[in-house]
């Protein structure tokens, strides 16, 4: 299975050669594997905002805590994920789909009115937290098909949230930043982390048979 033979050869990259960009269409398909991401009720709840303008790259490491990859690499996704649940959310989602797919609006109705219920209820603390592991979702296919495309990307959370969202306006688009995704090309001279083994734990403790 080539997939599983190209998540082994991906790491969590700390060094990018600054020189090898990645092609347009490879960062499409990236993206396009994240935008097919299963979400919780279909919510689509987490935005990719693609970064490859250097000066803001650069502008980004400081936030992430001098972390030279975000400049370094090729390209930098950010997940943001809506700030919080609203009817207005749940509804324009749910027009948009039954119209893609030729029903009529309101058909989900009775269930639109359940995710109502439950999210509205709750602090948009609370909701974000549900939104943002959507985009962990994507974050997970993102990084399987850089691999399968052979370009290298690092997961990234350590970057200071709040100064992110100011930076990228994130406020205004009603989203707060989850997660980055740097993708590039590794360094292979200066990649301290490339001769290491990948360490998982054992496959006999990993999955829990019963
Ligand atoms: C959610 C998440 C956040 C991470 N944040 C960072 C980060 O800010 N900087 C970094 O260099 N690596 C970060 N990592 C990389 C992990 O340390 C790395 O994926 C893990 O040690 C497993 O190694 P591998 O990815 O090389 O297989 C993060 C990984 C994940 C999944």
């Amino acid at each position: 299975m080539a997939l599983l033979e190209n998540l082994q050869w991906r790491y969590a990259t700390k060094k990018y050669d600054p020189n090898k960009k990645i092609a347009q269409a490879d960062i499409n398909n990236i993206v396009e594997a994240a935008r097919l991401a299963p979400t919780s009720s279909g919510l689509q709840q987490f935005r990719i905002i693609v970064i490859s303008n250097q000066e803001l790259k650069e502008k980004i490491v400081p936030i992430a805590y001098g972390q030279q990859i975000v400049a370094d690499a090729s390209h930098l996704l950010v997940f943001a994920a809506w700030d919080q649940y609203t009817a207005e959310r749940i509804d324009t989602i749910y027009d948009y789909t039954t119209d893609e797919r030729g029903l009529p609006r309101g058909r989900f109705n009775s269930y639109t009115d359940k995710l109502k219920n439950l999210y509205l209820q709750q602090s948009p603390d609370k909701n974000f937290e549900h939104t943002a592991r959507q985009a962990y979702i994507g974050l997970g296919l993102a990084i399987a098909a850089a691999a399968e495309l052979k370009i290298d990307s690092t997961p990234m959370e350590g970057f200071n949230n709040e100064e992110l969202d100011k930076l990228l306006n994130l406020k205004e688009k009603g989203l707060k930043s989850v997660l980055m995704l740097p993708l590039g090309h590794r360094d292979t001279e200066g990649d301290w982390l490339l001769s290491m083994k990948k360490v998982r734990n054992p496959k006999e403790e990993f999955a829990i048979e019963l």
